[in-house]
């Protein structure tokens, strides 16, 4: 067994005493019923149990959580797909995903949204040329595997937030060009 204490949607958790071969999937799901955090393959391949993992100094990546012990989150801060609806409001994101119907049975949802959140930001930090935005997007949520085969609905929702606020994504110097 080993201390775990981890920060979740904002929210701390533990320290509690967990077992070393717990992963961190199931310590969402199991203990914490944070079920929107999916089991897929079970061995780092699909991403639909892709969780964001803040950084001290700001930024953000995601980890899948399949194959991953929970003690090895100790101490850090993370998002699941329930932290980004606000006071009942779904995100941007969440929003733009339902309006192009990116999502057929939706279990992979929850990493390609976290996914797409983690490039919102990383471009509000780093802003790209317009004319890379489709590159940019394609590496982002490259290796996110879908099922139902929704990668088109799911890149142009995550362009479409972007596209709503170029001066926030965008570098002005190219923000020009097709809107898609
Ligand atoms: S369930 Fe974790 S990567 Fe597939
Ligand atoms: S929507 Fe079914 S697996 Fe992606």
């Amino acid at each position: 067994m080993t201390k775990l204490a981890v920060r979740i949607n904002g929210h701390d958790h533990g320290p509690m005493d967990v077992r070393d071969d717990l992963t961190m999937n199931d310590f969402l799901r199991e203990y914490l019923g944070f079920t929107g955090t999916k089991f897929g393959c079970g061995a780092a391949q699909c991403l639909s149990c892709a969780v964001i993992i803040d950084q001290a100094d700001g930024t953000s990546h995601t980890s899948p959580t399949c194959v991953v012990p929970a003690v090895n989150f100790d101490g850090k801060a993370i998002r699941t797909v329930e932290g980004h609806a606000r006071d009942g409001a779904l995100s941007p994101l969440q929003t733009s995903f339902v309006e192009h119907f990116a999502f057929q049975c939706g279990y992979c949802t929850p990493g390609f949204l976290n996914e797409g959140q983690v490039l919102l930001e990383r471009l509000e930090r780093s802003k790209v040329a317009r004319a890379d935005l489709e590159r940019v997007i394609t590496e982002a949520l490259d290796g996110h595997l879908c099922r139902c085969t929704g990668y088109v609905k799911y890149h142009q929702a995550v362009r479409a937030v972007i596209l709503a606020d170029p001066t926030r994504y965008l570098d002005p110097a190219d923000a020009t060009g097709d809107a898609g």
